[in-house]
């Protein structure tokens, strides 16, 4: 493979095709919430180019659209240091790896997206990329195959994962900063409405900087998806500045309710409530009835319900709990909830 090819072209690392690029902030203090590693990041940043050294490897994990990949972007910046972009599934062989490993130039970041998906014998390349900066490469086929070491440049690798839990140990603990992205309060999340308004250029006042903060499931990437969509309603009925109410209306008419749980929230509510009567019931059997892969259930459906308190997971399954029940307006006929005991434990 050629090793240019691995690395994702810019339009579509930073774009999903939804114009994430232009809204993606490119500094840390433009980057809102999160303070918990902000401040470590910048004190971190700091410290990397007062030594002239480069900064140590990243491993951030968190649900989709919190800020992974912004944040990775953002420390290249910060550092002023190149970036080169990759994500693990196209990643396929140890050779592709140790090329483009030997394509970066001192103190450059390189991003890996989705890095616990990389298989075993492309991660094991990056044990000594890692630590000590050295690769072997195979030359050749059978018995007159060579192994040379390469040395490479300090450079900086940045890992992102919806599932940290699926990173093996070695790989794990080559990391020297590790940060968990949690989801946005609703006033981190209202400002980066106004901030996303300022750049589409219409105006958004609080109350509906609120209402669209208040649905959008804690996840910055979902404010901007909401915030177009009101925008696209403003464009056709010729309104200039957005109010409560307006949003408000706008995003009944999209199918997002007061929670941000949109149809698939609701299925997956149904199904365990109505269909299993409250669980336990296993994901995969959830996936079957959803027709969503469980990855899907699990990285984005979930983490926001169990946040919210609608659903636990225990080890014989995901339980309803009474705010899902009152969410669907059903009552539980024997008020027999599944309460997990001391010795299930969360997963
Ligand atoms: N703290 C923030 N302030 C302002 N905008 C943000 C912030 N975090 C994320 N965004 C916006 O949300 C969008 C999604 O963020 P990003 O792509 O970095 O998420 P991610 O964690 O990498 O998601 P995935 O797991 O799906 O790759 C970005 O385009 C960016 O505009
Ligand atoms: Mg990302």
């Amino acid at each position: 493979m050629d090793k240019d090819s691995i690395i994702t072209p810019e339009h579509s690392q930073y774009d999903d095709g939804n114009g994430e690029f232009s809204l993606r902030p490119l500094r840390l203090n433009e980057f809102i919430g999160q303070s918990h590693i902000k401040d470590k990041l910048s004190i971190f940043v700091e410290s990397a180019i007062k030594r002239s050294d480069a900064l140590d490897h990243i491993l951030f994990s968190g649900p989709p659209g919190l800020g992974k990949t912004t944040l990775a972007q953002i420390i290249a910046n910060e550092l002023g240091s190149n970036i080169k972009a990759t994500s693990a599934p196209i990643i396929e062989r140890p050779g592709d790896l140790a090329s483009l490993l030997t394509t970066l130039n001192e103190k450059d970041v390189l991003f890996i997206d989705e890095i616990h998906r990389l298989r075993t014998v492309v991660e094991e390349i990056l044990y000594s990329a890692m630590e000590d900066f050295f690769v072997d490469v195979k030359v050749g086929e059978g018995v007159s195959a060579k192994s040379f070491r390469v040395p490479l440049p300090k450079f900086t690798l940045i890992g992102a994962t919806t599932r940290s839990g699926l990173l093996s140990t070695p790989l794990y603990e080559r990391f020297g900063i590790v940060e968990r992205l949690e989801f946005y309060n609703e006033n981190d999340l209202a400002y980066i409405a106004k901030r996303t308004g300022e750049i589409l250029n219409i105006e958004i006042f609080n109350d509906a900087a609120s209402s669209i903060a208040k649905r959008s499931r804690g996840t910055p990437r979902i404010v901007n998806r909401l915030v177009r969509r009101v925008f696209d309603f403003a464009t056709v009925e010729n309104v200039t500045e957005i109010d409560g109410s307006f949003a408000d209306i706008s995003l009944t008419k999209l199918g997002v309710d007061e929670n941000g749980f949109e149809a698939l929230d609701k299925q997956y509510l149904t199904v365990i409530i109505k269909h299993y009567g409250g669980g336990p019931v296993g994901v995969d059997t959830l996936s079957v009835s959803l027709s969503e892969e469980v990855e899907t259930i699990e990285d984005v459906i979930e983490p926001y319900l169990i946040q919210k308190g609608f659903i636990k997971r225990t080890n014989k399954g995901r339980v309803a709990t009474r705010k899902a029940y009152n969410y669907m307006n059903i009552t539980k006929k024997n008020d027999d909830f599944f309460e997990p005991n001391l010795f299930d434990k969360e997963f």
